[in-house]
């Protein structure tokens, strides 16, 4: 007879089904799977009680042996069904238990999901404006030869006019382009007239302040053509100013200067916050600063230096240019006060426009 015997006395019979009773109780008082698989071990496992009491069945009179052996299993099969009941029972309290935390009415987890960029945004908004009107939207390098940045938009090494953009020098003649006019000559050396393309794309100035970023976007548009009048300017610019800033704003030229232009303007609309009155409430107006007006683009009908380095016959041939800010009018049209916020990638920022 082994110590851990729980009667310790009694018939095998008697001890058995004892067993069978104590293990009942245990089980009851087991509240995990790991306390239910301790007492499967101490009672079912290879040195358990039930084992103890096999051992003792060799010390019973054969005749009684095969009946004890029945017995014995039939024990043992009911502790394991026990022992099963009861797993199955903590793990349906459990579930119960986790449900009566679960709350079907709280709102599901949704999916984060991108959003694109205000600049992409905006980018976008003014392409397909443009390309509405049957412009074609063309691309090209960041990295700009001297030649195709400046000479060839008329302004040749040492003109003054250089010093309007400072550049990013990568090699001799190798730069950062510091506008997206370079797009004009590239497109304009691969396509025989009419030509009408806008050409977005990243910029780059030696500028970093308030309202000032090292890199930018712009949007270059231009058409050439036969017959191309500062009418056709206009009207293009004021169909795409009421197209991004509404029906109401009113569209200014004023004149300017740019070497690849002549004439050459800056275009203004009407203030949208004040209506181009210069206050609001009374108040100065803090986006355009009282005057009313705000200073969105640059202009001019394409100067015929340019044609004559693309190859394009300048007595044939006329044309409009113009480039405007893409943050510029991101800002303007929603009201952002500062230009580095396109930059700092906060989520709070950029997710507010998709
Ligand atoms: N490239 C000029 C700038 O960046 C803008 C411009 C483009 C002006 C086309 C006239 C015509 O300032």
């Amino acid at each position: 007879m082994t110590a851990a015997h729980p009667a310790g006395s009694g018939t095998l019979a008697e001890q058995l089904d004892e067993l069978g009773q104590a293990l009942e109780q245990g089980l009851a008082s087991a509240h995990t799977a790991a306390e239910v698989e301790a007492i499967r071990v101490a009672y079912l496992g290879r040195k358990g009680l039930l084992a103890g009491l096999m051992s003792s069945l060799a010390k019973t009179p054969p005749e009684q042996r095969p009946a004890l052996g029945q017995k014995a299993n039939q024990v043992k099969a009911l502790l394991q069904e026990q022992m099963e009941t009861r797993l199955r029972e903590l793990e349906r309290r459990k579930e119960h238990e986790l449900l009566a935390r679960f709350d079907p009415s709280l709102p599901g987890r949704t999916q984060w999901l991108g959003s694109l960029h205000p600049v992409t945004l905006v980018t976008e908004e003014i392409c397909q404006a443009f390309v509405a009107l049957g412009f074609e939207v063309v691309e090209g390098p960041e990295l700009e030869t001297d030649f195709y940045n400046f000479e060839a938009l008329n302004l040749p090494p040492d003109h003054p006019a250089r010093d309007m953009q400072d550049t990013f020098y990568i090699g001799e003649s190798t730069l950062l382009r510091t506008h997206t006019s370079p797009l004009q000559v590239r497109t304009m050396e691969r396509m025989a007239p009419p030509v009408a393309a806008i050409a977005p794309g990243k910029v780059y100035r030696r500028d970093s302040d308030l309202t000032h970023t090292p890199m930018f976007h712009q949007i270059e548009g231009f058409l050439v053509d036969t017959d191309v009048s500062m009418a056709d300017l206009r009207g293009t610019l004021t169909a795409f100013v009421h197209k991004i800033f509404g029906p109401d704003t009113i569209v200014r030229f004023r004149p300017s200067f740019f070497p690849f232009t002549e004439p050459s303007a800056e275009v203004d609309i009407s203030c949208m916050l004040c209506g181009g009155r210069g206050t609001c409430a009374g108040k100065s107006c803090r986006v355009c600063k009282q005057t009313g007006w705000l200073e969105i683009l640059g202009c001019g009908m394409i100067d015929p230096a340019v044609f004559a380095a693309v190859g394009y016959d300048p007595e044939v041939y006329t044309g409009f240019a113009f480039g405007l800010g893409v943050e510029r009018v991101a800002m303007l049209k929603y009201g952002i006060g500062d230009l580095r916020m396109f930059f700092e990638n906060d989520i709070r920022f950029v997710s507010q426009f998709g």
